[in-house]
């Protein structure tokens, strides 16, 4: 198969009218969203989520998540709607939140990888609106890469991985956030985060009170493996996502603590031989330490770190390093956006954590 790639919004109505057709056929369509690429089907269809599990080789026990483009769409797909969920819709959606509610009949069993619940979100990006609406029913949509590898923030990625795997990519250039969506499941006795992402503890609590993380989210955050003795509650957050090929080691401690263990670390990998990569903040001085140097932005510059990361872990593996090396930036204080970065470069990480000098 041929993979159909368009522009937008310069594809116009011609392009949303192709896609929304591959959809009602049963194929699939990767589109842009506000936090990462999706790679979208009929979420109605069993079929259609059957080719989504097979194109990005996903475990079938890994729920997908459904899209709407109203909030009118979320009642045929649930069994009730707390009043959590809906304070929640209207303070944030459209945007970066996933809800868990009791999945209805409507749902197939193949969408939500055979739970009871169904994770919902309405995307804050005009192209996924408009293409939900077109197509008139909702979309399921994993994030469109590879399962393993980092997800997609530009449509390159989404073709580097599922070229020739899919019907068509709507390439609605780079995507504004850059780490997933914040998951948080209603169906318990409180509301619990599963997923760290842009909307923070702090927001939701500030719409519907106190709320939780879930444990195992918390412990991968101070850099433990995930046990199986616990596993996260969101199915997809126990695989050992986003970590590039070459091993890869965060160092924590001040800027000037990281700084020198950074170059302490490279000399001596470099002196074994190896090819160093260095993830840090400021390029300039550990450039001459490292054969690849990649700068996510300004130290505390939360937004640029998590709009850069995905890219990044992606070029680490095209310039076939030995060991990389990465910067903390400083993320073990942070309760904001940082604490949804700290959890994609501890599963980079895969909990290889080293304290700088004096820390
Ligand atoms: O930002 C996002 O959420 C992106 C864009 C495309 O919307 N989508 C995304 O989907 O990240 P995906 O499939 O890569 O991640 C979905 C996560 C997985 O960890 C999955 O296990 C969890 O959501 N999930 C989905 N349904 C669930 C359910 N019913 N209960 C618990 N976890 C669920
Ligand atoms: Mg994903």
């Amino acid at each position: 198969m041929e993979t159909l790639i368009v522009k937008m919004p310069e594809g116009g109505e011609e392009a949303y009218e192709k896609a929304a057709k591959v959809l009602k056929d049963g194929g699939l369509v990767a589109f842009p969203t506000e936090t990462v690429y999706g790679l979208g089907g009929n979420a109605l269809n069993p079929e259609a989520s059957a080719k989504i599990y097979a194109a990005k080789g996903r475990p079938s026990d890994n729920p997908l998540i459904v899209h709407v483009s109203d909030v009118g769409m979320v009642e045929g797909l649930v069994k009730e709607i707390p009043k959590a969920a809906n304070d929640l819709m209207e303070a944030f959606w459209p945007g970066p939140l996933t809800i868990i509610l009791k999945a209805g009949d409507a749902v197939p069993r193949q969408t939500t990888g055979g739970l009871d619940t169904v994770a919902l979100r309405m995307p804050n990006h005009p192209v996924a609106l408009e293409l939900i609406r077109k197509f008139g029913l909702p979309i399921a949509a994993p994030s469109a890469n590879a399962s393993g590898r980092p997800s997609p923030t530009k449509a390159a990625h989404v073709m580097e991985d599922l070229s020739g795997c899919i019907d068509m990519v709507l390439d609605g250039g780079e995507v504004q956030i850059g780490v997933e969506s914040t998951i948080v499941d209603l169906t318990g006795d409180s509301p619990q985060i599963l997923r760290p992402g842009y909307i923070t503890k702090e927001m939701l609590e500030g719409v519907v009170g106190s709320v939780g993380i879930d444990p195992a989210v918390a412990h991968i955050n101070e850099g433990q493996l995930i046990s199986s003795a616990e596993p996260p509650r969101a199915p997809g957050m126990k695989y050992r996502h986003y970590a590039p090929k070459a091993p890869l080691t965060l160092i924590t401690g001040s800027e000037e603590e990281v700084t020198e263990a950074l170059k302490k670390l490279a000399l001596k990998a470099r002196a074994e031989g190896k090819r160093v990569g260095i993830i840090c903040a400021d390029a300039a001085e550990l450039e001459p330490f490292a054969d690849k140097i990649y700068h996510v932005g300004n130290r505390t510059d939360r937004s640029s770190q998590a709009k850069l990361i995905y890219d990044v872990l992606r070029r680490c593996d095209e310039d076939e390093l030995d060991v990389i090396f990465a910067d903390d930036f400083g993320l073990d204080e942070d309760i904001g956006l940082g604490y949804a970065v700290q959890n994609r470069l501890m599963k980079a990480a895969g909990g290889h954590v080293i304290h700088g000098e004096g820390d």
